[in-house]
């Protein structure tokens, strides 16, 4: 990475302008950006709004919709820039270094909060070193998602003649083409890149296997990303792409996943942020629908931690500090961790809590989550997805995110071609 971000360039500017101070309740505000705007991720941060407000704080929603964040990315880019941060906001992965390097996050806002509930002993260290900056907690993890998941309407698969969910990509293919050819949309999805790139990730993960994963998206080697494995799964993202519904263009995540609840597609390939659709239309995991690991992912977790990282606010504003620090709190408190995860779709991010699923009432989908987290942790499978900004920084996803879409769009572009683009462009945005 260079000795500065792209990021800390633009945000360097905003040292020059002088912090808005909006203090206005008695105890204390808390505004809080993040892209959780869909029925069930609202049913799901609405549970951490009515505690903070309960502890006596008020609460400014935030929310700048478009699933994966990246609107609300420019929208805090440009609040930064102005001098008017908010004091809350989803921020995850590598981009928690990058904004720590601006100097606008508060190194010293959860010093006693993370003592005190003593986050070391709570987080496995994978998770705590993602949102600590220089040492400090800047942020704190809410939930752990994991991406390659597929999601399937059992009753749209029988009516096409499909036995069972697929396991493998050739029986993927084949449960596509049976879902066609009984009129179905065999796999819902939204024309959006990083909805492009998650498809991509799963396809890379099920081709080249957890090691070819991190060759390619975390020390984005060179050779592996132009390598025949990575060909080959530009030649079977090629496939994937003809079972999308051909009106995919601009869709919303949920509107696709609205469609396999709803009958009329058969499959989705979307992290478990989908299941908080499922449960807020009241369907029960393993009846109404399966959860099944992306085909030829089984032994692998790519993981997605949704955390809220802490701006820095003048000393003068005490009971807003106090609201930062109270939301901090609640989030890793063991009451918001079960209902969020449940209403999220994701599981706790507390080991004692990933452990003892049962106890907590999750469903199967989540128990089986919880039990290849761990497992997983310990044998390599566990790798950080890329389309979801765990793996590169921001401007190495954004180049990832265009040569998939591109190529996505282009019925004729050649795979070879494509892993050189790849390659090319990831080098230019480091
Ligand atoms: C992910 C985020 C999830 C979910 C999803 C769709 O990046 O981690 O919490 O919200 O986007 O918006």
């Amino acid at each position: 990475m260079n000795a500065l971000s792209p990021l800390a360039v633009i945000i360097s500017l905003a040292s020059l302008l002088p912090l808005a101070a909006v203090a206005d309740e008695s105890k204390g505000s808390v505004e809080v950006v993040h892209w959780w705007t869909s029925g069930g991720e609202k049913a799901a941060v609405d549970v951490l709004k009515a505690q903070v407000e309960k502890d006596g704080f008020a609460w400014k929603d935030g929310a700048v919709a478009g699933g994966g964040g990246a609107t609300a990315m420019t929208v805090l880019k440009s609040r930064a820039v102005s001098g008017n941060p908010p004091g809350v906001a989803q921020i995850k992965g590598p981009d928690i270094q990058d904004w720590g390097s601006t100097g606008l996050l508060g190194t010293d806002v959860l010093k006693d909060v993370a003592k005190q509930e003593k986050w070391d002993e709570l987080l496995d260290k994978k998770v705590s070193d993602i949102v600590k900056f220089d040492g400090d907690y800047v942020a704190v993890p809410v939930n752990v998602h994991r991406v390659n998941w597929l999601w399937v309407n059992p009753e749209v698969l029988k009516k096409a003649g499909v036995a069972q969910a697929p396991t493998t990509l050739e029986e993927f293919y084949a449960a596509a083409d049976k879902l066609k050819a009984a009129g179905f949309i065999a796999l819902a999805h939204g024309g959006q890149p990083w909805q492009d790139s998650t498809v991509f990730e799963n396809v890379v993960l099920s081709v080249m296997g957890p090691k070819g994963y991190q060759q390619a998206f975390v020390e984005l080697d060179e050779k592996t990303l132009t390598g025949p494995e990575m060909v080959k799964s530009f030649e079977a993202l090629k496939k994937v792409a003809t079972y999308m519904d051909a009106n995919r263009a601009g869709r919303d995540w949920n509107i696709a996943a609205a469609d396999v609840i709803n009958g009329k597609a058969g499959m989705q390939i979307m992290g478990d942020w989908a299941k908080s659709e499922w449960t807020a239309a009241k369907k029960v995991a393993g009846k109404d629908y399966q959860c099944v690991p992306f085909p030829g992912t089984a032994n692998a977790f790519t993981y997605n931690v949704d955390s809220l990282a802490v701006f820095k606010l003048n000393a003068d504003r005490k009971g807003d500090i106090a609201a930062q620090q109270d939301l901090a709190k609640v989030a890793l408190g063991e009451d918001f961790q079960k209902v969020f995860s449940i209403n999220k779709g994701s599981i706790p991010v507390r080991k004692d809590m990933q452990a003892n699923m049962e106890k907590y009432g999750f469903d199967a989908c989540a128990q089986a989550s919880a039990k290849d987290f761990l497992k997983d942790a310990g044998n390599g499978g566990l790798q950080p997805s890329m389309a979801h900004n765990m793996a590169t920084s921001l401007a190495v996803q954004g180049a990832i995110f265009d040569v998939v879409t591109n190529y996505i769009n282009d019925p004729q572009a050649d795979p070879a071609k494509a892993a050189q683009r790849l390659n090319s462009a990831i080098k230019s945005a480091k």
